[in-house]
């Protein structure tokens, strides 16, 4: 069985991170979408930097749910699998899912790169993380420097050790382009033929390329199975052979039960 799992911000959710375009979502009366966008930065380091560190934080303290755990069961038991996942925490990672098998396409969190050069601090030993005690200290790799010394809200900004060029977490913004290697990963899947299960799970599918993977996934013809678990609707609704309208972790673990049964072989 071939299986291409899918998932957006809502996987995520009954883990308590909020989603982006969610009622939660919001930050200090801030729309997600606006923070997240190369302008933002440029605009103001301090504040995108302070929204990722709190992100950051709630994603440490958070715990991957039963979805997660049903879609790393699905990963061990399909014969060809990959997720490609819009998510930025490692909340599938952590459920046990192998690198090999997952595609972070919107970057991850817990990296911090370069904003100017190809410098990239994998966030996992010696992530420039701001000091706690509000002084600007040196880190294993890549410096922190305060921006207003003398203010209350000091927020330290982690510079480039290589080119001094300010540092940015490493996620894909609005208008940037996707990582050529992990688009790479995503193509040489849907090149290698069409999946017999093909699952979307809590994204909106508002990018063109979540849709269009969904669905060269699952060709008219050759179709399987293109289920949606979401308990909205989306773009994707109208093409799916089955909807599940209930929150990722109570329709997981009970639909990767009942495809896995129906594709047992004897
Ligand atoms: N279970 C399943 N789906 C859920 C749940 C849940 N418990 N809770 C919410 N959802 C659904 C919502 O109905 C919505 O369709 O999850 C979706 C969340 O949508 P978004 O917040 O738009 O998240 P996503 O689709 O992942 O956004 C895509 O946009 O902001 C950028 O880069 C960011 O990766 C993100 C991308």
């Amino acid at each position: 069985m071939r299986v291409l799992v899918l998932t957006g911000a809502g996987v995520s959710a009954e883990s308590g991170i909020p989603t982006f375009r969610g009622k939660d979502g919001y930050w200090r009366n801030l729309d997600p979408a606006k923070l997240a966008t190369p302008e933002a930065f440029a605009r103001d380091p301090k504040l995108v930097w302070e929204w990722y560190r709190e992100r950051r934080q709630r994603i440490r303290s958070a715990r991957p749910n039963a979805a997660h755990a049903a879609i790393a069961k699905l990963a061990q038991h399909a014969d060809e699998f990959l997720l490609v996942t819009q998510n930025v925490d490692d909340l599938h990672a952590r459920a046990g899912i192998a690198k090999e098998k997952m595609v972070q396409i919107h970057g991850d969190i817990f990296v911090t790169k370069c904003s100017r050069c190809d410098f990239l601090d994998t966030g996992r030993g010696g992530s420039p993380e701001p000091p706690t005690d509000r002084a600007a200290v040196p880190v294993e790799r890549g410096r922190l420097r305060s921006i207003a010394p003398t203010s209350e809200d000091i927020v330290d900004l982690p510079y480039c050790p290589e080119c001094d060029a300010l540092m940015r977490p490493g996620v894909v913004w609005f208008g940037e382009q996707l990582p050529w290697k992990e688009l790479q990963r995503v193509e040489n899947y849907l090149d290698r033929g069409a999946s017999d299960v093909v699952i979307v799970v809590g994204t909106t599918a508002t990018f063109g390329y979540i849709v269009d993977w969904a669905l060269r996934a699952s060709p008219e013809g050759v179709r399987g199975e293109l289920i949606e678990v979401n308990p909205e609707e989306t773009q994707l609704s109208q093409f799916a052979t089955q909807l599940v309208r209930e929150p990722a972790a109570i329709a997981m673990p009970h639909l990767v039960d009942t495809i896995l049964a129906d594709h047992r072989t004897p």
